[in-house]
């Protein structure tokens, strides 16, 4: 049975709060890189549930160890010591090149303690006024200070006061960056995504990443890099930053790590890993048993699979065949990303895909109004990226036509 007609900003329900304008289904279940909805109705995901789903859905490694855990124990609180944390760590650790980690659950928790560690990195050497530098079209999370360094004045407007103490720079441009600091002793981090996600799929060049770490060693800033959306694997490396052979101070990740149980993680290096002390920062629900299991289980599968090298290789060809087939359209602007991270700009808004594209029978995202974007489980098959194409094509070519 087919979904029912697109009516996007319809109230879910008399009851949720009415925070999301909802593509008009619901979906009940999934299997793979496959979901269906409530009718029955079947769907490619082509999002895995912004970026979250890294193994795709029920999957037959995952769900046995996460049933396991859940009939051990799933929660026990900090006050204890939590061994499934310092195995989480220990992997994380050594993917990374870093050194210690703090456990939380999302994204914005994740950015949230990255700010405090650059604050208090500034205060412990006399900073009292410190300053992050931050980026046009960032995105970091929705908390008063995540949304304070997000670059969108549409996230942020109706917060006001936002939250003090952040300096906003161009993105790759190096001598921006230079000059919003020049002879400015209180700043104390850089702070940006390797590729942008919700600001529309924007990389950051690998020289501009280099010198920006440079940068930071030689005036004694934290380099912290908000890898939530482009970490774990998405990209063919385990954090994207990566490909350009750079180690940051600090690290934000979360949705991919624990493949839809929320896990959120800091990772520090030798710079910022002792900034925290006891009392310094805290979490109920950050790092439980069931949250630590999720993400090593997730990790291991990665590993097993070798889901990296999926996810680089069937980025090129996913994204070959994109540039191949829309790459010289007038409509499209840009066809850009890393890995299963894509985005294709349109040269105006094209929210209403999002709808025609489920009507169709795949899940996609629209960010930054016209930017289509796509974030596959990497556990896709190339027929699935075969699929994914021939259900998408058609949609871009028929909107470009309307105009
Ligand atoms: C780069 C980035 N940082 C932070 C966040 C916020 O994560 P969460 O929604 O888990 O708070 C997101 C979410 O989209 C993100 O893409």
């Amino acid at each position: 049975m087919n979904a029912p007609a697109a009516q996007p900003h319809v109230p879910a329900s008399p009851h949720v709060m009415n925070t999301y304008g909802r593509v008009p289904i619901a979906l009940s279940h999934g299997q793979g890189c496959r979901v269906w909805d409530t009718n029955g109705k079947a769907y490619l995901d082509a999002l895995a549930g912004i970026a979250v789903n890294t193994l795709g859905h029920n999957h037959p490694r995952l769900v046995p160890a996460l049933q396991d855990q859940i009939a051990k124990i799933i929660h026990t609180c900090n006050y204890y010591h939590v061994p499934g944390q310092e195995e989480l760590a220990k992997k994380l650790v050594e993917l990374s090149g870093m050194t210690n980690v703090f456990f939380c659950s999302t994204g914005l928790e994740a950015n949230e303690a990255v700010l405090k560690l650059a604050r208090k990195f500034g205060h412990d050497k006399g900073i009292d006024n410190p300053q992050i530098v931050v980026y046009e079209r960032a995105f970091h999370g929705r908390s008063i200070a995540t949304l304070s360094a997000t670059g969108n004045e549409k996230i942020q407007k109706g917060f006001g006061p936002l939250v003090p103490g952040f300096i906003r720079v161009p993105l790759n441009d190096i001598e921006a960056l230079k000059k919003a600091t020049e002879g400015n002793p209180n700043v104390v981090a850089v702070f940006f995504e390797t590729i942008q996600g919700e600001g529309g799929i924007n990389p950051m060049r690998i020289e501009y990443l280099r010198a920006v770490r440079q940068l930071c060693t030689e005036r004694d800033w934290l380099l912290c890099i908000d890898e939530v959306q482009s970490g774990m694997g998405r990209t063919g490396k385990w954090f994207a930053h990566q490909w350009a052979g750079i180690v940051p101070d600090v690290m934000a990740l979360a949705k991919g790590l624990g493949s839809g149980v929320p896990v959120g993680a800091v990772v520090a290096g030798p710079r910022a890993a002792h900034i925290f002390q006891p009392g310094n920062h805290g979490t109920t629900f950050g790092g439980n048993p069931l949250a630590m299991r999720a993400g090593i289980e997730t990790i291991r599968i990665m590993e097993e699979d070798r889901l990296l090298e999926r996810a680089a290789e069937l980025g090129d060809y996913l994204m070959e065949r994109l540039r191949a087939e829309l790459g010289r359209h007038p409509g499209v602007r840009e066809i850009r990303g890393q890995g299963l991270m894509i985005g294709i700009e349109l040269a105006r808004p094209c929210g209403v895909l999002i709808n025609r594209a489920a009507e169709a029978g795949l899940l996609i995202s629209v960010t930054a109004d016209s930017v289509i974007r796509l974030l596959p489980p990497l556990i896709i098959t190339r027929a699935e990226i075969d699929e994914l194409l021939a259900l998408l094509l058609p949609l871009v070519r028929q909107f470009l036509a309307e105009e």
